[in-house]
């Protein structure tokens, strides 16, 4: 456990049931009138995005709508965005929607801010372990899954098109101004996408749990993200229509987040974002494939957190002693992805020799992105490798 800490969080947020509705007011508190809205084209076709609009539009706040952004965030995309927030004069960014849009707006931010000093500058410039601190423009998130808690960390996750890496930027030009947590919002997030989202969630809570960074803080919060996560998932993918189930994993999800964004994630991130990169398959559903072998590889080195944390989440009896606890939150792991429908990398359609040929290079990407390093077991690249060939299927 360290004892320094550094603690991030957003300046305001507000929770709770129709909490959108009090987007207008926070723009006025911080002095903006001229918001550019960015979102996905489902939110702007389902018209989910009109319980934002609604309300500054009688506000008469005057806003744009970007709504090109894709999956997982490229780094065309996010200059293509940043040329429309520079161009439009605009004094506020509102991101609205899953990871995708949010983790777009705050990269369209960081690039808008650098983009004054040199215009010609690629958003991998900001990777790790560079800090990415200049924005353009203050920044509102609102979230519309209960998932990556992006709406409270200093992360954003751009892939690079060059090489499909998946790059991880960090810094406080990533955390948001202000957060506004409205479950409400997450009422009509289909079943698979709960679950992948609930499950990316999870691991949230449960690597800053056991990561070699937690502190006092963050596993505060991680306690209440693994209690109400490990609880409510399944109950909020087989009845979507559960507001209590939908309004425990969005305050989960976004305690999740705030654990860690001080206490990073370790190795369960770093093995999903190569296989997202390279297999397309969504950001909380390669979590979860590499879960339960992870978490297993790493039980011996964090035995009593890894035993807390499965007491917690409803997995393990609070009689139960360390050894049997964590060895109960790996099977658990595994029911819960059976539960959810979550197949190995093989049953997801991967070809044996393209996971092959890939492993190394995915070995590499997994390693340099230094998340492995606040795993409480550090592995070397051969590990990662049988990981890697454990999971498959
Ligand atoms: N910045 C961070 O701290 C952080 C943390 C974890 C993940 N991420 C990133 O977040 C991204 C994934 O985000 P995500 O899992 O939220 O997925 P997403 O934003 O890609 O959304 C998944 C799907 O759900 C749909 N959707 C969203 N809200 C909906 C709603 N209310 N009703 C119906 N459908 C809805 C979207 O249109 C999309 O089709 C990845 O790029 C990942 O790398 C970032
Ligand atoms: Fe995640």
């Amino acid at each position: 456990m360290n004892n320094q800490a550094y603690i991030y969080a957003p300046r305001y947020m507000e929770i709770g049931g129709g909490s959108v509705s009090g987007t207008a007011a926070i723009c006025r508190r911080l002095g903006v009138t001229r918001p550019l809205i960015v979102t996905d084209p489902f939110m702007k076709t389902s018209r989910l995005i009109d319980r934002l609009t609604v309300g500054l539009d009688a506000s008469g706040i005057e806003y744009s709508i970007f709504s090109d952004t894709v999956p997982d965030p490229t780094d065309t995309v996010v200059a293509r965005g940043a040329k429309v927030l520079i161009e439009g004069n605009f004094d506020c960014l509102i991101a609205f929607g899953g990871g995708s849009p949010m983790d777009t707006a705050k990269a369209m931010n960081i690039l808008a801010a650098a983009h004054r000093l040199d215009p010609g500058i690629h958003i991998r410039e900001f990777k790790l372990p560079l800090n990415a601190d200049a924005t353009a423009v203050p920044l509102i998130a609102v979230p519309t899954t209960a998932g990556t808690g992006s709406e409270v960390t200093r992360f954003t996750v751009v892939t690079d098109t060059v090489n499909n890496e998946k790059m991880l930027i960090s810094g406080l030009a990533a955390l948001p101004v202000a957060a506004i947590v409205d479950f409400e919002l997450t009422m009509t997030v289909p079943p698979r996408v709960t679950a992948d989202t609930g499950l990316d969630a999870f691991v949230h809570a449960l690597e800053a749990f056991v990561s070699r960074r937690a502190n006092a803080h963050s596993d505060l919060f991680a306690r209440s993200g693994l209690s109400l996560i490990g609880h409510h998932l399944r109950r909020a993918y087989a009845e979507p229509g559960d507001r209590l189930a939908r309004e425990a994993m969005m305050l989960g999800a976004t305690h999740a987040g705030i654990a860690c964004s001080i206490a990073p994630v370790a190795l369960v991130h770093a093995m999903a974002r190569p296989i997202g990169a390279h297999f397309h398959v969504s950001h909380g559903m390669s979590n979860a494939m590499m879960l339960p072998v992870v978490t297993e590889y790493s039980l011996p080195s964090a035995l009593d957190k890894y035993a807390e944390a499965s007491r917690i989440a409803g997995f393990a009896r609070s009689e139960m002693d360390d050894e049997t606890a964590s060895r109960t939150l790996v099977e658990m792991l595994q029911r819960l992805n059976r539960e959810l429908s979550v197949p190995s990398p093989r049953n997801y359609g991967i070809s044996p020799t393209e996971w092959q040929r890939l492993l190394p290079l995915m070995a590499d990407q997994a390693l340099a992105s230094s998340s492995p390093y606040n795993n409480p077991r550090i592995p070397a690249r051969g590990d990662i490798v049988a990981l890697y060939q454990a999971s498959y299927g």
